[in-house]
Parts: C-alpha cells; structure tokens; sequence
C-alpha cells in the first residue's frame, strides 16, 4: 500500500474546537502528516497552549479566537483565516457542546444555543468553504464530529441528540450537493471519550466502570485516538469515500 496516500504536505486545515480535546487529537495527527493547521476556541490561553505543541511538530500553525455562537461573523471570521492560512483544503467541524437534563426541563434558550453552536455554525461554516472551493474550482474535504448520538439516544441528553443526529444527516446531504464540485464531506463519530466534555462522567464511578464494560475494547478513548481517522478521512486514502461516519467507538456500536 502507498503510505504517501497519506500525506497531507502542502495541505492547509482548520480545526474547530482544536485547541483541546479530540479536536487537538485530530489536529496534531494532521499536522504529524504534514498539513499547516488552524485552530479556533473561545479561550486565548487554550488555543496559545495547543498552537504551541502545533506548531512543535508542523512551524507555521495558527489560532484564532472566535465563538461559533456568532453565527453574523462566521463569514468574516472564515475569510480571515482562509486569508492567513493561503486557503483552507481540509475543514474538521469539530467543535461542541453538551446540555445535560431531562427532556420536560430543557430550557429554550439552552437548545437553541447547543443547535446553534453543534449544527447551524458548522453548517454555515461549510458553506464558506464550499463557496471559496466552488469559485476557484479546487478540490476540498469536510470532516464533521459526529457522535454515539448520531445514532442512539441516552437518557438525559435529548438536546445533544436531535443535533448529533442532525449531524450524520447533514454529512450525507452535503457529500451529495457538493460530490460534483470534488468536495468530499464525512463524518468521525466519537465513543465515549476521556476529555473536558465527559469530565462529569468520568468522575462518577458508576458511569466509568459502565463505559468500560459496554465499551468491547474496555476502556475510554483518548484524543489522540483520532489522528488516524482525521489523516485518513481528510488524506487521498479516502478520495472515493464520502457521507459516511466513520466510528471511533472501541466497538461500542458494534453490540448491545
Ligand atoms: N468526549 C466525548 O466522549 C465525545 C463523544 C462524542 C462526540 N464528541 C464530540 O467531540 C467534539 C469535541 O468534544 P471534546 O470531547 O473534545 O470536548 P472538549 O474537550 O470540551 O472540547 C470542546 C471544544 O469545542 C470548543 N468550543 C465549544 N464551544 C465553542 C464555541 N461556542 N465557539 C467556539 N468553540 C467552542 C472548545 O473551545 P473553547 O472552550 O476554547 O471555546 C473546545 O476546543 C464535540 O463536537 C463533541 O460533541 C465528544
């Protein structure tokens, strides 16, 4: 096999949510491979940390600090890095947020943030590059973070749910609307996985030892678990891949 099909020399990519987490996971395996990689969060001191070990392994990465809640600035915000970066090949929608509670007592304001930040923004986001891609003619690649979510539930995370589900829908219909344009679009649907996120869940003893017994491979996943579907899905190892989820579960999905 040609392990060149790998290589992402010359590539640009940016990583939301890439400056912790799975994201980061994702983000250093692109940047081993070879792509020039930009990483966006709210926090300036996460993003300083991670762009540093980026930038360890591939000079020239950088950060920008945005808050995907601003859907208006989406736009500007995607100009400019594609600007800096010299166009932008791969983009890993990676960025998200939970909203943890029962379904009867979810308020509002709350589901339309966990849609606006996990769904609308990485949907408007993939317009601007599709857009820029579509009017140069080149070629591109969009990877969304799915979820165990996408396709099962589980109490108390209804919120989540409806937008992972929407996610692994929303990965098909963009592979179809923009095949013809050489856009590929895919998915990589997490496990459960040790980060920020789960915090709350690794920390309860009970949920713990249910993940690794559920979990066939017997253990959490760890961000740097990713670099390897993110090298794949975004390298020419995948070129006739495109609307699917790729799921990095430890066989989760695989049993009952
Ligand atoms: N951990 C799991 O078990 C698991 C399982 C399935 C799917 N996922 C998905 O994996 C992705 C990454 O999650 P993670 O577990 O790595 O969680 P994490 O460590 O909490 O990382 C979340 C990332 O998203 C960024 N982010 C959150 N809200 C944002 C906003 N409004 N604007 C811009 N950036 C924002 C955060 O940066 P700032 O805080 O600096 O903004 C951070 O980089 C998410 O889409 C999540 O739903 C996780």
């Amino acid at each position: 096999m040609e392990v060149e099909l790998f290589n992402l020399h010359g590539k640009k990519a940016l990583v939301t949510g890439g400056n912790t987490g799975i994201g980061l996971g994702m983000a250093l395996g692109l940047a081993q491979a070879g792509a020039v990689v930009a990483i966006t969060g709210r926090d300036q001191e996460k993003n300083s940390a991670a762009c540093a070990r980026l930038c360890a392994v591939q000079p020239g990465c950088l950060q920008a600090v945005f808050d995907l809640e601003e859907l208006a600035g989406i736009e500007p915000f995607y100009r400019s890095v594609s600007q800096e970066l010299g166009g932008v090949d791969i983009l890993l929608n990676n960025a998200g947020m939970q909203c943890r509670g029962r379904a009867e007592e979810i308020d509002v304001r709350d589901l339309n943030r966990i849609i606006a930040v996990n769904l609308t923004a990485p949907y408007v986001l993939s317009q601007c590059f599709a857009r820029e891609h579509i009017a140069n003619g080149t070629p591109g690649v969009i990877v969304f973070t799915a979820s165990l979510m996408s396709e099962a539930a589980r109490k108390g995370t209804s919120a989540y749910t409806l937008t992972k589900g929407g996610i692994r829908q929303l990965v098909r219909a963009l592979a179809v609307d923009w095949a013809e344009f050489g856009i590929r679009v895919n998915g990589i649907g997490p496990g459960y996985i040790q980060t920020e996120m789960t915090r709350p869940l690794v920390q309860d003893s009970e949920f713990d030892a249910w993940v690794k017994k559920r979990t066939p491979l017997g253990r959490w996943g760890k961000p740097d678990d990713f670099a390897g579907a993110a090298v794949f899905l975004a390298s020419d190892a995948a070129r006739f891949i495109t609307g699917q989820i790729l799921y990095v579960d430890g066989g989760w999905l695989a049993t009952f």
